[in-house]
């Protein structure tokens, strides 16, 4: 039943608010998470939440064990420039964050799993992974132009 009230709130794709499913319930282990991407980095990139879920910079800092990947998460701003319009470097000709486009940004791929990655689903870890709610607000984010909001 919930997943059948997501799918009719997502359809339309007008706002998230604009359905029956307020965005509190939906963000789940994040109740303040919101689709600005000041609200993305620090509540999930910068923040370990309650389904057991690691922080991404556990490992996405400057020295941490995904430092190879040049993807730093912890400053707001440096985040967003690690990510918006920049290519992968595990997948050259992939772009991590394309603006308009979630299905496409190489973000989204690697945080649901596929299809096409290269290593393996973020968080890098056995689970808890995000959750339905959380990638509705990081594609509603790419959706609406990836801006530094
Ligand atoms: C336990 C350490 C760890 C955690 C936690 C982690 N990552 Fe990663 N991440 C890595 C490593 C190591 C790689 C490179 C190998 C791979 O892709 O599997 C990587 C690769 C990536 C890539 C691909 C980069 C590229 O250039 O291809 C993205 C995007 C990414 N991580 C996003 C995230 C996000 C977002 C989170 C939090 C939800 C997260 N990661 C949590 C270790 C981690």
């Amino acid at each position: 039943m919930r997943l059948l009230r997501l799918f009719v709130c997502v359809l339309p794709l007008a706002t998230l608010v604009a359905c029956d499913e307020k965005l509190e319930d939906l963000a789940g282990p994040t109740p303040n998470l919101t689709t600005s991407f000041a609200s993305i980095q620090r509540d999930i990139f910068a923040a370990p939440d309650s389904s057991g879920r690691p922080a991404c910079t556990t490992c996405h800092v400057a020295g941490g064990g995904a430092a190879a990947t040049g993807l730093f998460l912890n400053d707001p701003g440096v985040a967003h420039a690690s990510l918006v319009g920049r290519e992968s470097r595990l997948k050259p000709g992939e772009t991590l964050v394309i603006p308009g486009d979630p299905d496409n940004s190489y973000l989204v791929r690697k945080l649901e799993g596929g299809p096409n990655i290269n290593g393996l689903r973020m968080p890098r870890t056995t689970g808890p992974f995000l959750t339905e709610g959380q990638m509705i607000v990081i594609r509603r984010w790419i959706k609406d132009g990836a801006a530094n909001n």
